[in-house]
């Protein structure tokens, strides 16, 4: 079955295609036909964060050229025309990418494609709209089944593929209770699926997302959005200077953040303290020099690492858990991926934790299309009436 997938939950617009076949527990594999993701980090930069507006009209934008990239990538464009009549009326709000939307239909056959999955939540809902709308148009045009897809379950379900050989992917072998650790701009959660495609979530942050902690203090710390890659590069020089550069190595200069929630009853966390304190180390340290930007830098990524990987452990303990995952753009952190494994590792539990390969961590639509095909074959279509955005959309219970 091939699917295209759409993502728009945030400021990456992706498109993707996937041949997949089998199902969990029977064959399943899957092909990348095509791939391609724009993102939009060089408009936000200069304000420090998603600006909503202009993302809206940035995915407008982006997404006819990721499908044009898409379709030949995956040697699916046809010279052709598709009837375009319609698609006016679905893409009322987005009239840029109507207006892009409309020539390059015209020009292309209908692709060999079986159905479109897109992104219905979480998320921002005014970018979420204009993937949904561009979903809705394209299957209006090429008479396809729509697919609802909720852009968690695709993050946990990219981190369980074997996706090194895009020709041949396939699910890595693991066995449930399994614990997803899902760590983003927008979340932090974590999970619990006693079986495939059944999810619960069992803590969550009760304030900023640790992404969102990231972009907060780097933005603090005078470094471009997003933080998280900044941050990250600070704390590797700094671990570098004292020769460590996969251990905990402490600040040198005495600099002690807040580890929140880190001994507390439950699974969920809290990163607005940390992000306040180091607003205060800033405030008092002015003007900020190099070396303490590192200091802070490594600090605040060794407090994160603690908190995120302490809450996972006891997990772990509590429910037995066999698998260990991590997903979301925050796993793309190098630190935080060692230093889980290694407590992993010390603790004796024999699961490496499955984690997505550093370029597919942040959002894409490879895993929406692959979220796609496993909630097609359950036929969970979606009515294209009745297809809405939920920015606070939850993991199904089952
Ligand atoms: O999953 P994602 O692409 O979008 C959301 O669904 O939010 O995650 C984006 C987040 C940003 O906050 C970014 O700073 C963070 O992931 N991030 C990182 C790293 N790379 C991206 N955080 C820490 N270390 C990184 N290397
Ligand atoms: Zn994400």
């Amino acid at each position: 079955m091939r699917i295209l997938g759409i993502e728009t939950s945030a400021d990456e617009s992706g498109v993707s295609i996937i041949d997949a076949s089998g199902d969990f527990g029977r064959d399943f594999s899957f092909t990348t036909l095509g791939n391609a993701v724009a993102s939009q980090i060089a408009t936000h930069t200069k304000y420090g964060g998603i600006f909503p507006t202009m993302a809206v009209r940035e995915h407008q934008k982006n997404l006819v050229p990721l499908l044009e990239t898409v379709l030949n990538e995956s040697g699916l464009f046809g010279a052709g025309t598709t009837p375009t009549s319609g698609i006016d009326a679905i893409l009322t709000r987005e009239s840029e990418l109507l207006a892009q939307l409309v020539p390059f239909l015209e020009k292309c056959a209908q692709p060999n494609i079986d159905a479109i999955a897109v992104t219905h939540g979480p998320g921002l809902e005014p970018t979420l709209w204009v993937g949904i709308n561009f979903a809705k148009a394209l299957a209006h045009a090429w008479q396809l089944p729509l697919i609802p897809v909720n852009h968690m379950e695709g993050h946990i379900l990219l981190s369980m593929m074997d996706v090194r050989r895009p020709s041949l992917a396939m699910l890595k072998s693991f066995k449930f209770p399994l614990l997803s650790l899902l760590i983003s701009g927008g979340h932090t959660e974590l999970v619990r699926s006693r079986e495939w495609m059944q999810y619960e979530i069992i803590g969550q942050t009760r304030d900023d997302a640790v992404g969102e902690a990231f972009d907060k203090v780097a933005r603090l710390l005078g470094l471009p959005y997003p933080g998280g890659p900044e941050i990250s590069r600070l704390a590797t020089e700094a671990r570098a200077q004292v020769g460590l550069c996969h251990k905990v190595a402490k600040s040198d200069l005495g600099i002690l953040l807040p580890r929140p929630m880190i001994d507390s009853d439950n699974y969920d966390f809290s990163f607005s303290g940390i992000k306040t304190a180091v607003r205060r180390l800033v405030e008092a340290n002015q003007p900020l020099s190099e070396e303490m930007k590192k200091q802070i830098a490594l600090e605040f990524e060794n407090a994160a690492a603690e908190v995120l990987i302490a809450k996972t452990m006891r997990a772990i303990e509590e429910f037995g858990v066999e698998t260990v995952l991590i997903g979301g753009g925050v796993s793309a952190n190098t630190h935080i991926r060692t230093q889980l494994a290694q407590t992993i590792k010390d603790y004796g539990a024999s699961t490496k934790p499955l984690i997505p390969p550093a370029n597919l961590a942040t959002d894409n639509a490879l895993m929406i299309a692959l979220a796609g095909y496993f909630r097609a074959l359950k036929r969970e279509f979606a009515d294209p009436e009745t297809i809405r955005a939920n920015g606070n959309l939850k993991l199904a219970q089952n």
